[in-house]
Order: C-alpha cells, then structure tokens, then sequence
C-alpha cells in the first residue's frame, strides 16, 4: 500500500518549482534593496506566543492550529504565521541594541488547520516583511511602495492594493461601540457566527462573505470617521505619500484583519483571479504587539505575501526549465566510461552536462537530448576516443563541426557566452 501526503499540505513539483524560486528571488533582490536583511526563525514556538499576539478569540488561535504537546509538557504550536515568532526572535536577540531602526524579511512554510480549497491550504508559504522601531507615516509608504514594486518585478499584475486605518488603542474602543450598537439594531439579520461574535470581535462581522450579513452591514458607521487626530493625520499622511509617489491603492474601510495585533495603517493586495481566496498579501502596522510581548515599546509595520496564492497568478506563464548546456550521447562501454568523467570535468566548471545512464541506443539518446533542449550535444565512440575528438554538435544552428576532445570546455564557454557568434 503507498502512503499519500496530508490534505491540505502540498508537494511542490519540479515543474512548479522554477516559479517558486523566481518569486522567491525577485523578493529577496527588492527586499534587500531597500535595506531588508533575511531572519530565520522555527518552525514552532510557545502556543502561548501566538495566543497573545494574534489574538485569542481570532480564527486562527480559536481553531486554526497545529497544538501539541511535547515530551516534557511544553504545549507547542506550528507557526501559523511570521511576525509572532520573528517579533519574539526580535525581543530575546535585542536586536534594538544593534540598530534603532531594523528591517527583517522572511520567507518559510507556515501552518493552518483550515479547510483547503484554491489558494487555501494547511502548510503554505509566505514571504514577509516587517519594519521594527519607526512610526513615521514615510515607513508606510514606503511598505507599500515596495509591496508593489515586488508585485511589478514579479510581473503579477491583475492586482489592486487596498488601504485602510484601523486606529489605535485611544480610538478604537470607541468606534467598536458604535459598531457593536449598530449591529445590534440588525442582529436578526447576522449569520450566527456573526451573533455569537458580534460582542467579542465586532469589526470581524464587516469582512462576513455571508451575503445577508454584507445587505446588513452595508451602511455601517466606517471606522475611518472615527479616527482620533493622531491617526487621522497618520492615514492622511500615508495616502499623501503614496499620491505623491503615484502608487496606485484604494481605500477600503470595511477591511479588517483576521489577526488582533494591528493598528492604524492595514492593507491587503487583492485580485478577482483567485476565486474566494483573494488576498495575495496582507499586513499593517503593529504599534502595541513589541511592548505586549514584554519588549520595548516600540512600533512596527510588516505585511506577508502568499507565495502558493502568487504562483497560482504567475502561472498563466510558466517559467522553462533551465536546459543542459551539453548533451554527451556515448556509444559503447568506453566511451560511456569517459563521458562520465568528461562530464564530471564540465560539471565543475559550471557548465551544465547530461549523459544516458540507460545504456540507450545513438538515436534514443539523441532524441533525449532534444527533449532536454540541449544546446549542443557531442557524439562519443570508439573512434572518437581513439582520435581524441569528436563531432560537437550545435542544436540551435543544427550544424556540426570536428573538435578535439580537450578543446572543449574552452570551446563551450566562449560559445555559451550571450553575443558571441557562433562558428
Ligand atoms: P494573513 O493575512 O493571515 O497575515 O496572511 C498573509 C497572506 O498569507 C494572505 O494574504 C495569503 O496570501 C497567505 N495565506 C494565509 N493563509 C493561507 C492559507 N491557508 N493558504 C494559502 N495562503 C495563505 C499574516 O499572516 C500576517 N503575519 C501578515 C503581517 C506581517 N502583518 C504584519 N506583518
């Protein structure tokens, strides 16, 4: 009997995988051109840190994660997101010590216990951002002005940034009651997740995707009217930025986030190509989450992109294989033994060479060296090795030519070269 893989937890095959990494490469080179340094934390960390940083009441702690307990008792969870465990790598390094102003970004599977559907799976990947000891507005802009700056690179482009400011601890209560005392008067008209959590997480009751709770909820008093001075003055400075810079965004104040942490300045990155799951990236600013989590008082603003949300959009062109530089087909037990060690040879010059260990005939080995996209191949026999040369190939051109057997890392290295004309 085989063994299948956990639902929800994908494999990511080698011709998917060429996506990946150019995903993954394009946001290690902007993030690092801004200032990003890369973190690496575990994989698994305290239940307890993410039941005080996301919230307790949030889906994610209430019924997302992976617990268990380990064998001296210790109750550990999979990280179910990044800023926790790189906001708690951040306090017990004291990182502040080094720098007044650090800038991290990361990238690594993550774990949710939710149901899998397209672009919703148990482990994903994000690919994240955060800033750590600066509240100026410019460090908004800037975030943001990155996060589209990646999705251009990446050449993702049927997305929209959308913007909002959740406020802070002196005016959210505020606008929470009004909100509450608003659904109230509507209750009958809430799904009844929304009645049993109206109470606990009332701004969670705007992002419902229950069609009668968005008919119910669409004249809601908006939080953005009810921004203190302070974050009004931070949102208004971060849309003046982002104006100014010409990044495009939209305001959206019925979004929230499904993670407590956040204040003022939120956003996500949006698509209609996804289906339900239509956030490809996500985040905001996290000025209480440090201090909460017995560090120091400092501010800090990040967002996480999802990389399987990011190749499902990047597919419609797929990236090609790389293609073996040089293909040596070999005829007969010798010269099968010497295109191993011309191979090795080659190989460690990084040039990129692929041989038949089938003990396939001329024509197959050929045929399979067409299928690879070599661009050369050399044909090796007997003879060949007696005269120590050999007819190389040019697939592109489909001409050949006699060379010497020690000729040819020189003569591939020039050839391969981009520009040089070919003989
Ligand atoms: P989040 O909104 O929970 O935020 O996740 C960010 C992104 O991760 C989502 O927009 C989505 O692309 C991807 N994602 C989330 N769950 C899944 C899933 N089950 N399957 C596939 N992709 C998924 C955070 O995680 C915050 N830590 C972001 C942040 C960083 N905020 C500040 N700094």
């Amino acid at each position: 009997m085989t063994i299948s893989g956990i639902k929800g937890m994908n494999d990511i095959l080698p011709n998917e995988v060429q996506t990946w990494q150019l995903l993954e490469r394009t946001a290690r080179h902007i993030f690092e051109t801004y200032g990003f340094s890369e973190i690496r934390v575990p994989v698994v960390e305290k239940t307890e840190l993410f039941c005080r940083s996301i919230g307790e009441t949030t889906d994610i702690v209430e019924k997302e994660m992976y617990t268990f307990t380990d064998k001296s008792g210790n109750s550990l969870s999979l990280r179910p997101e990044g800023t926790a465990p790189v906001m708690r790598s951040f306090i017990e390094h004291k990182l502040h010590a080094l720098d007044p102003v650090n800038k991290l970004y990361y990238l690594g599977p993550m774990f949710r216990y939710e149901r899998p559907q397209k672009g919703r799976y148990r482990q994903f990947h994000q690919i994240g951002a955060e800033v750590i000891g600066v509240d100026d507005p410019r460090i908004d802009a800037q975030v943001l002005i990155m996060l589209v700056h990646f999705f251009a690179a990446a050449g993702i482009d049927a997305v929209e940034l959308q913007i909002n400011s959740l406020g802070c601890p002196e005016c959210r209560p505020g606008y929470r009651q009004i909100l509450v005392a608003y659904l109230q008067s509507r209750l009958d008209a809430l799904c009844e997740d929304c009645r049993r959590r109206y109470l606990v997480n009332p701004l969670r009751v705007l992002d419902c995707k229950v069609p009668g709770c968005r008919e119910a909820t669409a004249a809601a008093p908006s939080v953005l009217e009810h921004l203190c001075a302070g974050c009004n003055d931070h949102f208004a400075s971060v849309r003046r930025y982002l104006d100014e810079t010409t990044t495009p965004y939209v305001v959206n104040p019925r979004m929230v986030r499904g993670l407590d942490y956040y204040t003022k300045t939120t956003f996500e990155v949006v698509t209609n190509n996804l289906g339900a799951q239509n956030a490809v990236a996500a985040g905001g600013r996290y000025d209480g989450l440090i201090k909460s989590l017995g560090g120091p008082a400092l501010s800090g603003i990040g967002f996480a992109a999802g990389l399987e949300r990011l190749a499902l959009l990047k597919n419609a062109s797929p990236v090609a294989p790389p293609r073996p530089d040089l293909f040596i087909a070999a005829l007969g037990e010798a010269a099968a033994h010497q295109a191993f060690l011309l191979m090795s040879s080659l190989l460690q010059r990084d040039l990129r060479v692929e041989i038949d260990y089938l003990g396939k005939s001329l024509k197959s080995q050929l045929r399979r060296a067409d299928k690879l996209g070599a661009r050369f191949v050399l044909i090796l026999g007997e003879d060949e090795l007696a005269r120590n040369s050999a007819p190389l190939r040019d697939m592109q051109t489909a001409t050949q030519e006699e060379i010497a057997l020690t000729d040819l890392p020189r003569l591939l290295t020039e050839r391969l070269q981009p520009g040089v004309p070919l003989a």
